[in-house]
């Protein structure tokens, strides 16, 4: 029996975790598995009622579950920085999810923005960094509100952090048995700490696996050829900030925010599972939203919980309708509702 937490959030956050859910309990019949699920309502619209982001109860009561299962965070009302900062990534501290997963995989070529680009020439996965470098918080304010002032934000990296990070990377990418690629993404040639740091422990955690072919490109140039040449990549290691930034790029090339799913991980802990597109309020209770990246993220979930086959089902599912039913991925484009792209899904378990 898995315990799973479920906190659907903002704008059409819920409408996606309806759909997430409904796939889930799909395959549990036919996978035969058996779970649990409790909702949290940890959002904006909590926030504006009581002022809570994530209370340190909050947190103790998540620990009673396996996973947690998110829909999006952000609310048009609440100022920027609030709920992200208080919520999200309090979430992602706390459990010490040390780890953001997040595959890019194209499932169809009719959804890619780039010309002649193929599903196997864009097939690779980002391990984000999830628990340091400039999310950490870290900075100060001098002479606030003067010409003098000066924000410092400080970008912070441990050697503890950085060395799991990139272990989890190298097995993640030997598991994965793709390419057997593993590339570290950063900008040694700019931030000659923080860089230095990665560098030096991605070069010897490398000499345990010499089955895997390294590769080290700078941000700026990543971005560049996940553009250009996708099939180059197999999988990716960087840190927090890159691993941000680069996802949302990533996301365009796979189709889409529609369809882009993570997985925010603690190896040994409790993980939490959500699409990275967020709370898109111009969207909410239309029902034209497109659900897939919570159903993917779903799928993650199952793996994550062991659920191997069932993930797989999910996958291959989506990877059916993707390309023999939706007319797009975008919202309001898809030539159905929300709902009925997850009775899609259920129908092609
Ligand atoms: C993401 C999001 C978050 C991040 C925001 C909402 C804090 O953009 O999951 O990528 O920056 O990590
Ligand atoms: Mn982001």
């Amino acid at each position: 029996m898995y315990k799973i937490a479920v906190i659907p959030g903002d704008g059409t956050g819920p409408e996606v975790v309806r759909e997430g859910l409904k796939v889930l309990e799909a395959a549990g019949k036919k996978y035969n598995f058996k779970y649990e699920t409790k909702l949290f309502n940890f959002d904006g619209q909590r926030y504006l009622k009581t002022g809570k982001t994530l209370e340190d109860q909050d947190i103790e009561a998540l620990k009673n579950y396996q996973a947690i299962y998110l829909g999006a965070i952000g609310h048009p009302d609440v100022k920027p920085g609030i709920l992200e900062t208080g919520i999200l990534l309090k979430l992602r501290f706390s459990l010490d999810q040390y780890i953001n997963l997040r595959p890019v995989k194209l499932y169809n070529a009719a959804f890619c923005p780039l010309k002649d680009k193929k599903p196997e020439d864009i097939d690779f996965v980002v391990v984000r960094e999830n628990s340091e470098g400039l999310y950490k918080g870290m900075g100060e304010f001098k002479d606030k509100g003067t010409k003098d002032e000066v924000a410092i934000q400080i970008s912070y990296n441990t050697r503890r952090g950085v060395e799991r990070c990139i272990r989890y990377a190298f097995e993640y990418c030997r598991k994965r048995n793709r390419k057997k690629k593993l590339t570290l993404c950063g900008k040694t040639n700019v931030l000659t700490y923080a860089w230095d740091l990665w560098q030096r422990t991605f070069n010897e955690i490398a000499k345990e696996y010499t089955d895997i072919t390294t590769d080290y490109a700078h941000v700026d140039a990543a971005t560049m050829w996940f553009v250009k040449n996708p099939e180059w990549f197999d999988v990716i290691v960087t840190d927090n900030m890159f691993g941000d930034i680069i996802t949302d790029l990533g996301a365009m090339v796979q189709g889409g925010m529609g369809i882009a799913a993570g997985g925010n991980i603690n190896p040994q802990g409790i993980s939490m599972f959500e699409p990275i597109g967020g709370s898109a309020p111009k969207y909410t209770g239309k029902n034209v939203i497109n659900p897939l990246a919570a159903i993917c993220a779903a799928g993650m979930m199952l793996e994550n919980l062991g659920e191997k086959k069932a993930a797989d089902m999910i996958e291959n599912a989506v990877i059916k309708i993707v390309n023999e039913k939706l007319k797009s991925l975008a919202a309001g484009k898809m030539g159905y509702s929300t709902q009925e792209v997850g009775d899609l899904v259920v129908a092609n378990l």
